[in-house]
């Protein structure tokens, strides 16, 4: 599918804003309850008039926040080159109306200084993610993963110190332990760069930080939380009721496995649909519904791989 012309975004885009948008913990920020991420489908392997026909659906939908990482591909980095295209493409003119993240934390480059959290890494990646996708600043920046090595406190204070050069405007932390999130909000806050925002994933079929307390922490400290993979990347649909679907996510065997759907799971998911049936809803619809009213969650980070599967996924606000 080709797209043809300059894109103009809908003008009623805005038109859901009262149901849209929630604030991010207690900061200025506003973010939507829907949020998209680059993770799949965005890569140099996906049809990049797809990732645009996708893109457009969001924005043109409200869909304001797009979740990226140094290494989202595949290859690494290409997601993040996607974008480039896309602010070229369609989305310079919006820049302003758009609210984009990136991250640094998993391996991204050969050698001691490719991974984890050291100044030296973040510091890098962030420079090489702003050239991929043709930006001067990031609205948000990530520490992707908790480094048990590198001390805290040299994250942190690189988390602080890329704010004051203005190449990123709030900062981030995905799946750090509740011992280290405390340790970065009271780091942060003394600073007077308050964590923005805490990554993690939640879902029905995962609800570790439910479990682990970091949603409420998050909650009761004026920090946002966004979930990642509420759909768990694609079970909490009906993607896989009938067999694996050539084109699917498992079928790629790569981060979802055939092994997870097991007897037990197709159980739950026929009884998820019966449910989901008799409400005249999808699974995907009930699994993200179940997200959102969890104390503290400011937003759902989908992937899709088509409109029709954002399309839904949006019709829970
Ligand atoms: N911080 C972290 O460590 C971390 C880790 C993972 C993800 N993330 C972020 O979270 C984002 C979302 O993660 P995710 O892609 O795993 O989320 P997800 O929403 O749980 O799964 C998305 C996948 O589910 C399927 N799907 C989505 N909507 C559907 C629908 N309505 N009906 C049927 N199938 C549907 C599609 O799979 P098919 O491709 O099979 O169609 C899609 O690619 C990522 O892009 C990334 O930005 C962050």
């Amino acid at each position: 599918m080709e797209i043809k012309g300059i894109y103009t975004a809908d003008e009623h885009r805005y038109d859901l804003s009262a149901q849209m948008y929630q604030r991010c913990g207690r900061s200025g920020v506003l973010l939507p309850k829907v949020s998209l991420g680059f993770w799949h489908n965005f890569g140099g392997v996906d049809p990049y008039e797809r990732s645009r026909a996708i893109t457009h659906f969001a924005f043109d939908h409200g869909i304001t926040h797009f979740d990226l990482a140094n290494n989202y591909g595949p290859p690494y980095g290409s997601a993040e080159e996607t974008m480039g295209r896309l602010i070229d493409d369609d989305f310079r003119p919006y820049r302003d109306e758009l609210f984009i993240a990136s991250k640094a934390g998993y391996d991204m480059w050969p050698g001691p200084y490719g991974n984890w959290g050291s100044r030296k890494y973040l510091m890098a990646s962030l420079d090489q993610s702003l050239k991929r996708m043709h930006l001067d600043y990031v609205d948000l920046f990530y520490s992707h993963r908790y480094d048990p090595e590198t001390p805290l406190e040299e994250t942190l204070q690189t988390l602080v110190d890329i704010v004051k050069t203005g190449k990123v405007l709030y900062v981030g932390i995905s799946r750090w332990p509740l011992e280290a999130l405390k340790t970065a909000d009271e780091y942060l806050r003394s600073r007077d760069v308050p964590l923005l925002i805490y990554q993690g994933r939640l879902n029905m079929l995962d609800r570790e930080p439910i479990d682990n307390g970091v949603l409420d922490y998050c909650h009761e400290h004026g920090i946002g939380f966004i979930a990642f993979s509420p759909l768990a990347q694609g079970l909490l649909t009906d993607r896989y009721l009938n067999g694996i679907p050539s084109d699917s996510r498992m079928a790629r065997e790569r981060f979802l496995k055939k092994e997870a759907l097991t007897p037990q799971l197709l159980d739950y998911l026929r009884q998820l649909k019966k449910e989901a049936d008799s409400r005249n809803e999808t699974i995907a619809q009930q699994a993200l519904r179940w997200v959102l009213q969890q104390n503290g969650v400011t937003s759902v980070l989908v992937g899709a791989s088509s409109t029709t599967q954002l399309a839904t996924n949006l019709s829970v606000i």
